[in-house]
């Protein structure tokens, strides 16, 4: 039986499809006013299924709030030097005003050469080390679709995060890491005292059990449960995993969280699918908005 009858359900299709409203709107506007519509190029090395769905979903996305999109596609043997010379290419074309570089690379390619090349100003997946940094610092950046789409669904939620204890599961370079120094920082959302656990944090429930707000992207399927968190805390869920289901697909999609048990304890709780996973492609459209009015870099 349900205990915690209150739960809040942070829907993130709602809000994200809000998102692309607002966005739609301004292209709208910047086009009444004769400029160019945005325009987000990708580059797809390979054929992983999954990049390849996850390219054509920021495709289509982007066509539907007006911003122009193009794909830059290679095969999986194509060499380092080659990718990094699209890459010069799209920082030096104009009309090009933000682009990203799909991952996981092919091992041949080292993404961290291949991330240095992009040009920060155009770097709308925030992973450029520069963008990091002035993350990091306070400075007006392009943050990574997750962390921003996490802000976001914080502040339209109106989640109180001040002197709360946020708890990041996870240390990634595109999640863990950039949520632990927003959920720190002097903003709102933020002001939060973060701990951060991953692999290697010893009695990691611990730490769970003592979060206001805990933020999962640990890659681990349903594995936060009920008898871990606290009563009324704020459960944001980074995960996204297939697990076998007695249905028509033979699998369903779950997060780090256990949903069903969590939301019982939960004050407020995103669900999988359906929370973070539709907010950060409409923060890429939001990044590549802010690219295009040269708003982070004059
Ligand atoms: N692969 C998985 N997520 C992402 C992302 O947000 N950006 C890029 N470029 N590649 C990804």
């Amino acid at each position: 039986m349900s205990k915690n009858k209150k739960v809040k359900i942070i829907d993130g299709k709602f809000t994200a499809q809000a998102i692309k409203e607002e966005i739609k709107k301004e292209v709208a506007a910047m086009i009444d006013n004769d400029a160019d519509a945005p325009h987000l190029a990708a580059i797809l090395v390979g054929d992983d299924p999954a990049s390849q769905t996850y390219v054509a979903s920021k495709e289509k996305a982007a066509l539907l709030v007006g911003i122009t999109s193009s794909v830059y596609k290679f095969q999986s043997d194509t060499a380092e030097e080659e990718i990094l010379q699209t890459i010069q290419y799209l920082n030096n074309d104009p009309e090009i005003d933000g682009f990203i570089v799909q991952l996981p690379l092919p091992e041949h390619i080292d993404v961290d050469k291949v991330l240095n090349t992009i040009d920060p100003s155009k770097d709308v997946d925030g992973f450029h080390p520069v963008n990091v940094g002035r993350m990091t610092l306070g400075l007006p950046a392009f943050i990574s679709a997750t962390p921003a789409g996490i802000l976001e669904l914080l502040e339209r939620y109106k989640i109180d995060t001040v002197g709360k204890h946020c708890v990041v599961l996870g240390r990634s370079n595109i999640v863990g890491s950039p949520m632990s120094i927003l959920m720190a920082k002097k903003a709102n959302p933020g002001n939060s005292t973060v701990t951060i656990c991953h692999s290697r944090t010893e009695d990691i429930e611990k730490y769970i059990r003592s979060a206001d707000i805990l933020i999962c992207a640990i890659g681990q399927p349903q594995f936060v449960k009920a008898d871990m968190v606290k009563e009324g805390a704020v459960v944001i869920d980074v995960g996204i995993h297939r697990i076998p289901a007695d249905n028509e697909k033979g699998y369903r999609i779950v997060g780090d969280v256990d949903f069903e048990e969590v939301s019982k304890k939960a004050s407020h709780i995103t669900p999988v699918p359906g929370g973070v996973g539709p907010m950060t492609i409409a923060m890429l459209l939001k990044n590549t908005l802010l690219a295009a009015k040269k708003e982070y870099y004059k």
